[in-house]
């Protein structure tokens, strides 16, 4: 198994540029199931749960293609030919019961594997199996998969969502833009990845209003057609490179980086005393003098803080002066980099959602252990800082959300490289 080797203390200085949004691509992926015309995604990101989805699409008869170094899929649906989305596939990645409203909209029957358990909570999919039955659809749990039905198609239909759910939204607006009739979403989702998915639907013909806003409309249509979308920018992936010149000093900026895309967690980042700088190119981090300042967090769907920024933002406040309050409250289980950062000397007290950190002056290098994808990257962050040498194992979660992270940290001046099969 492959690990990262950090070897902290050097300021960075230089550009990074963001790749496409994997929360996104991973949405808009399965929206090629919902019409027999190709899909081409460009400002693809190239990752490992990229190639999952690929590998899913493939085992229902969909083509994709990579193009262009991968940066460009090309999609088609044309012969759907298996219904069956197999446990095999989907228990590698939860995103994958976003396939179960396109392709119940598009051929009004389904078989999607449940996907099983997750390091960061227990993540039920309660809410997109509700919205489908609001829009009409039968379902049934059986051995492990939800079996779905629409013999006569969807049914528009008005649908609440007693908490929000990004992926559920996701998926009962990509199966009500085919359904007959007006569906009405409230307390949807207001991520940026929704926004793309509904301007990607919208290329294809779909007729959908509110994107963005808690309450979305969509008129649905009888079929759609072919398009071309580029993949909105990685919000995360953003923010975690804004954090490297934070954390290790220095000034780097992010290319294709938009301050809508990351508003709460650059003021955040703002409050410690970090320069923050929209330019022509992207955003542009900046930390001169002395250690940051201690902020409180409290994670929040969008608009507020993301909660797949709160591991890395730990990690800066492990070197900030003061105390920081860190409250998770969107997944029951994601402070397990706490304990990783502890072995680095950070002092920190997990009690249920909240962790308290206090900020010492200086990390020490360590072997630490990745548990999950937003986890693993904040160890390398904080081993930009460690006096010595950070060794991070298990990095495959990595590999699930971040291309090429060494190039683009050894980019900057990181002293940082891949080490394979230790
Ligand atoms: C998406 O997950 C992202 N994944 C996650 O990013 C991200 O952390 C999360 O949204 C929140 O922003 C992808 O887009 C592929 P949710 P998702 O449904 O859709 C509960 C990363 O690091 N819930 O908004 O699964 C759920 O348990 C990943 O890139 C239900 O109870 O998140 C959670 O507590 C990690 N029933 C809360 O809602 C449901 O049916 C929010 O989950 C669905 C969700």
């Amino acid at each position: 198994m492959d690990s990262i080797l950090v070897r902290g203390g050097t300021e960075l200085a230089g550009e990074i540029p963001i790749a496409g949004a994997k929360n996104a691509c991973l949405t808009l992926m399965p929206a090629t199931l919902l019409s027999d015309e190709p899909l081409t995604l460009t400002n693809a990101p190239r990752l490992s749960d990229i190639r999952t989805m690929t590998q899913l699409l493939a085992s229902l008869g969909a083509e994709v293609t990579q193009l262009q170094d991968g940066q460009v899929l090309a999609m088609s649906s044309h012969d759907i030919n298996n219904l069956t989305a197999d446990y095999d596939i989907v228990r590698k990645m939860r995103a994958s019961i976003l396939v179960l409203g396109p392709m119940l909209a598009r051929c009004g029957r389904a078989v999607v594997s449940l996907p099983g358990g997750c390091a960061i909570g227990a993540r039920p999919v309660d809410l997109h199996l509700k919205g489908l039955e609001a829009l009409g659809a039968t379902l049934d749990l059986k051995d492990g998969y939800v079996h779905a039905e629409a013999k006569s198609g969807l049914k528009g239909a008005v649908f609440e969502f007693p908490l929000v759910s990004v992926g559920a939204t996701e998926n009962i607006l990509m199966a009500s833009v085919l359904a007959k009739g007006t569906t009405v979403l409230k307390n949807a989702a207001r991520e940026p990845e929704i926004v793309d998915l509904a301007q990607c639907l919208r290329r294809m013909g779909a007729q959908i209003e509110g994107e963005g806003t808690s309450e979305i409309t969509i008129q649905g249509v009888d079929r759609l057609h072919g398009a071309t979308h580029p993949v909105v920018p990685d919000r995360i992936e953003l923010g975690t490179y804004m954090l490297a010149p934070a954390i290790a000093g220095g000034s780097v900026e992010c290319l294709g980086g938009r301050m809508e895309l990351v508003s709460s967690f650059a003021e955040k980042l703002a409050a410690t005393g970090v320069e923050i700088e929209e330019t022509a190119k992207g955003l542009k981090v900046t930390r001169k003098n002395g250690r940051v300042r201690s902020v409180d967090v409290e994670t929040a769907p969008f608009p507020g803080f993301p909660t797949d920024l709160q591991a890395q933002m730990m990690a800066l406040m492990c070197t900030a002066d003061g105390v920081s309050v860190l409250e998770e409250r969107i997944f029951e289980n994601r402070f397990m980099h706490a304990p990783e950062l502890m072995r680095m000397g950070a002092s920190i007290d997990v009690s249920g959602g909240t962790a308290t950190v206090t900020g010492v002056e200086k990390l020490k290098g360590a072997p630490v252990m990745a548990t999950d994808l937003r986890a693993s990257v904040s160890l390398i962050l904080a081993g930009l800082a460690a006096e010595g040498e950070t060794r991070v194992s298990r990095v495959y979660h990595l590999d699930r959300g971040y291309e090429h992270v060494v190039r683009k940290l050894s980019g900057v001046g990181a002293s940082i490289e891949r080490v394979h099969g230790e």
